[in-house]
């Protein structure tokens, strides 16, 4: 048994090359030209394809109580639905709510995950409170492997930490050698703005942009960064979507704070004007923060190719339009967040990126794939094609043409905010540990074969 991948072009961050990758168990055990195949093993022909090592998203919410309501997929949805894309490994945002128990929460997620998860996994957990038995919950489930935590500025009352909780955070972070993920975005600029928008009787999703504008988000990246210099934690923006807070958070590491930028699909790709659809059709783009002017989009282009921005993650956070966005058509603010776009960052970034001459190859890979194993200790498992790599291979046909559409996606969501728009490539076959999970857009693995992966602290990492 075994898996021979043949005469593919391995592209990963630091190499291209033809050559035939041999797969033993669930491990890369050989890399070479014209390897054997020997008897019964399956065979991948890869010629004129590219071999990817399987893409990782760092940012995803599955199992997700939320706005007076819970994200749509399940494990097994959200898991084909990310293998059929490319997506071999998915990091979860683990959130609980304030009067949660940690632990609890983290089985709790965990549960939804086990046996019915057909891709890798991992999860940043959320501290949404913290109290004098926090620091030792928190060891507990960092000893389980689980190297980073998430902290929320925005939505008060709800997710939202407060400063000394964020400093506390921050300092135990430090000192259990991890990594702090942050929503930044100022939670009371946003409370007084969407007040004063539905005071003013602006009710539509429209107004939503206007109620976190750029400098909401750019308070908070500054507001995080200056917390992070004064405890030395190492920090990483979720979701940033505008120049001002990139700008923000440059400024920061150019003083030597320890930040690493996520940007999402939805901003290169969507701008603001799509929240501004009428029928209420923008509520399919509402998201935090929120889709920006169009002019950031080539600042967060820009921010990839040069390597200021590290990873591009989706924030999968799947509410349906028929009675879920729908709770918000009197009132923006209850409209739930999130556009849900786990089945096709890959291929929207290869796209738009690769195709289009924006991104270079091999930044690609980095962006989608290995910066999130490296900052998140998972490489080099996990982001990379070598000997003793796990063995999840994307063969990616660039030739393929194809159009996203709800009617046909895996994700359990009623639409897609990319209905319609073509596709310049898709994987053709897909491998989680040496098992082929989906050939040509189906799913054709097994359910419940992912494992959560676990993660060196930063020390480690190397
Ligand atoms: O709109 C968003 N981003 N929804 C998911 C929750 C979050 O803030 O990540
Ligand atoms: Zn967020
Ligand atoms: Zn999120």
């Amino acid at each position: 048994m075994g898996l021979l991948v043949k005469n593919g072009e391995i592209v990963t961050a630091n190499e291209r090359r033809i050559a035939d990758i041999w797969c033993e168990g669930e491990t890369i055990t050989s890399i070479g030209e014209n390897l054997p195949a020997p008897e019964g093993c399956d065979v991948i022909d890869a010629s004129g394809k590219y071999v990817f090592p399987g893409f990782i998203d760092p940012h995803v919410h599955i199992y997700l109580p939320f706005m007076g309501t819970y994200a749509k997929d399940t494990y097994e949805s959200a898991s084909k639905a990310a293998l059929v894309g490319g997506t071999t490994t998915l990091i979860e945002m683990c959130c609980p709510a304030k009067s949660d128990d940690p632990i609890e929460a983290f089985e709790l997620w965990k549960s939804k995950a086990e046996g019915l998860s057909a891709c890798d996994y991992s999860f940043h957990m959320g501290v949404t409170r913290f109290d004098e038995n926090t620091p030792d919950q928190l060891r507990q489930i960092v000893e389980q492997g689980v190297t980073s935590f998430k902290v929320f500025l925005a939505y008060a009352g709800a997710f939202a930490v407060d400063d000394d909780e964020l400093f506390r955070t921050l300092q135990l972070a430090k000192e259990l050698d991890v990594v702090v993920t942050a929503h930044c975005e100022n939670a009371t600029l946003v409370s007084q703005l969407q007040a004063a928008l539905l005071a003013e009787g602006k009710t539509g999703p429209e107004y939503h942009e206007p109620s976190r504008p750029v400098s909401v988000e750019a308070a908070g990246v500054q507001h995080l960064m200056t917390f992070a210099e004064l405890t030395g934690a190492h920090t990483y923006i979720v979701h940033l979507s505008c120049e001002e807070a990139l700008r923000a958070a440059l400024a920061a590491r150019s003083r030597g704070v320890n930040v690493s930028v996520e940007t999402l699909i939805q901003y290169l790709l969507l701008d603001k004007t799509y929240a501004e659809k009428g029928d209420f059709e923008g509520a399919k783009f509402v998201m935090s923060p929120p889709l920006r002017d169009a002019k950031n989009q080539s600042v967060l282009w820009n921010g990839l190719t040069s390597g200021e921005i590290s990873t591009l993650a989706t924030d999968h956070a799947p509410f349906d339009f028929a009675g879920q966005k729908e709770m918000g058509r009197d009132d923006f603010t209850k409209i739930p967040n999130g556009i849900p776009s786990l089945e096709d960052r890959v291929n929207l970034l290869f796209t738009h990126g690769v195709q289009q001459g924006r991104l270079d190859i091999q930044k690609f890979v980095e962006c989608a794939s290995t910066n999130a194993a490296k900052i998140f200790g998972m490489f080099p498992a996990k982001g990379a094609i070598q000997v003793g790599s796990d063995a999840d291979l994307v063969i990616y046909d660039p030739d393929y043409r194809g159009t996203i559409s709800a009617s046909t996606h895996h994700l359990n969501i009623d639409y897609s905010a990319f209905e319609g728009w073509p596709i310049e490539g898709r994987p053709a076959a897909v491998t989680v540990r040496g098992e082929i999970q989906v050939r040509n857009g189906e799913f054709v693995g097994t359910v419940g074969r992912g494992q959560m992966v676990p993660r060196k602290r930063i020390s480690d990492a190397g």
